[in-house]
């Protein structure tokens, strides 16, 4: 069956022409369907691969069970390859900083997926946990995450979080601006406390995969500017002195994160740049030692085949290299280096299982191109839709975002032909969109299982209930077995604050 399948790969290849149903419609970055049953592994968790009826599975535990199981639409996470990454992050930046600073402080952003269970995982292999709110402390606490390997993040943080940072003594909060330092503050003295904080500042760096723009301004909510502009400090330098004027703060460095799905090291690198040579002047200008320096997260990860994300060597080892040589320059010691790795940690470990439903194929004009055989009338070419039985309300990104995504007929194998599909959700929207554009078997019918990988950041963490359609479990495997590590909403879920009689 799989042969075949490669038969229409090979025929592509030799032809040079993506004759695949649909083909003229598919977007430019999509490369012509090759054998339609391979999982790409870079898209997948380690231990993710199909059994020998066909049937995909992690770890062999197969989708058929965990459909039987636990039902779909359902999230699948593998907990081995959740610990191989995150200790691929922390033992490449470790040796890769060794001789610098000591080794690095992993924060796994807790914003790409946090529940109880990942937290542990988080602290048993030695990471730390970025919280950005309340909530986020609230599940750290229930795991028992010690405060001290903790740190909050927001551009907004209200009275009751800082003091729930303080009452957990927290390593870190992050202060984002000139009037939540005065809030802090304020709060810290208040307590009689000192809040241990870092400046989040904007270098004028922006990334973006491939690409990063360097640019004078930040035009975004976060941080502090470390421009002037007119005044006789900016109000990253002027944040600096205020903090280390103050009695409730002890200011233990600086922040940045430069953006997210980012793939070439080149603007982590100028960022570091940027905020050491800051950095070396806040030392000098204030007679203060800053001993720490975060650099964010944002590595990117294959949601397709087209991605091409670099190991975690690589990135440590780039970024090794510019704070190297900016501190010898600069002649200072180097701070201790932390960043917040999320979606590079957990995307790649999960994957979406959905069952589909209804199936239609509609004829689509294609753009630009007309028939001249036929009085140059309008080429059509056929997309079909597949309906899963989640959606926007499971994964928000191609909706947030217009984020591509990929997805495999799981069930089974098929020999049939390609198919150029968009996988689309059951909600009332006709943006409802899970992935936009891939080949499938031209078979897949109504009670098969399509599995969507690189699903673990950012889509159960931003999982609505919109159209009152409760959030999914999420599972995890590992050793050959299957467990709810968050349970399914229910419909009592869904009515419990409606306070209607
Ligand atoms: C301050 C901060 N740190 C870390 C992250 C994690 O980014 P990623 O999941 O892309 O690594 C984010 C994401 O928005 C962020 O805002």
């Amino acid at each position: 069956m799989i042969a075949l399948a490669k038969e229409t790969a090979q025929d592509t290849a030799q032809t040079g022409i993506n004759t695949a149903a649909g083909a003229a419609l598919a977007p430019e970055w999509l490369p012509a369907p090759g054998d339609l049953n391979e999982l790409t592994p870079l898209m997948w968790a380690q231990d993710v691969s199909r059994n020998d009826d066909g049937v995909v599975g992690v770890d062999g535990v197969s989708v058929a069970e965990l459909k039987a199981q636990f039902g779909t639409p359902l999230f699948v996470v593998s907990e081995a390859d959740f610990r191989a990454r995150a200790r691929a992050f922390k033992d490449a930046f470790d040796a890769a900083f060794a001789d610098i600073c000591g080794g690095v402080d992993v924060y796994y952003a807790g914003k790409s997926f946090l529940c109880t269970e990942i937290a542990r995982w988080v602290d048993s292999e030695g990471l730390r946990l970025d919280t950005c709110s309340g909530g986020e402390l609230a599940v750290a606490a229930r795991a028992g995450l010690a405060g001290e390997n903790l740190g909050l993040h927001g551009n907004n943080k209200s009275a009751a979080e800082i003091n729930r940072a303080l009452d957990m003594k927290l390593g870190r909060i992050v202060v984002d601006s000139l009037d939540e330092l005065e809030r802090v503050a304020a709060i810290a003295v208040s307590r009689g406390e000192r809040a241990k904080v870092m400046l989040r500042l904007t270098p004028g760096v922006h990334a973006h995969t491939h690409e990063f723009i360097a640019t004078a301004h930040e035009d975004q909510k976060f941080g502090l500017s470390m421009l002037a502009d007119g005044a006789s400090v900016s109000p990253a330098e002027a944040a600096v002195a205020a903090a280390t004027a103050s009695e409730g703060i002890e200011l233990l460095g600086l922040h940045c994160h430069i953006g997210s799905q980012i793939f070439e090291p080149e603007g982590f690198a100028l960022a570091a740049e940027r905020l050491l040579t800051f950095l070396a002047q806040m030392q000098h200008s204030y007679a203060i030692t800053l001993p720490e320096l975060d650099l964010g997260g944002g590595y990117g990860i294959a949601y397709t085949a087209v991605d091409t994300p670099r190991p975690p060597a690589e990135i440590a080892a780039a970024m090794a290299a510019v704070v190297r040589s900016t501190c010898a320059e600069l002649g200072i010691t180097a701070p201790r280096i932390s960043i917040e790795p999320g979606r590079a940690i957990v995307g790649s470990t999960t994957f979406t299982l959905y069952e589909t439903g209804t199936l239609k194929t509609v004829n689509v004009e294609v753009d630009g191109a007309a028939d001249a055989s036929d009085g140059g009338s309008p080429v059509t070419a056929p997309r079909r839709y597949v309906s899963v039985d989640g959606g926007m309300s499971d994964n928000a990104r191609p909706v947030l975002y217009d984020a591509d995504y990929s997805a495999v007929l799981a069930s089974r194998t098929s020999a049939a032909a390609p198919a150029l599909s968009r996988v689309v959700g059951k909600h009332c929207e006709s943006g409802d969109i899970v992935v936009r554009d891939v080949y499938l078997p031209n078979d897949v019918a109504a009670g098969d299982l399509l599995a969507v990988p690189g699903t673990g950041a950012y889509c159960w963490a931003l999982a609505s209930n919109y159209n009152y359609v409760p959030r999914p479990p999420v599972v995890a495997v590992r050793n050959g077995a299957a467990r709810l590590i968050v349970r399914g909403e229910t419909e009592d879920d869904l009515l419990a604050r409606d306070l209607g009689a």
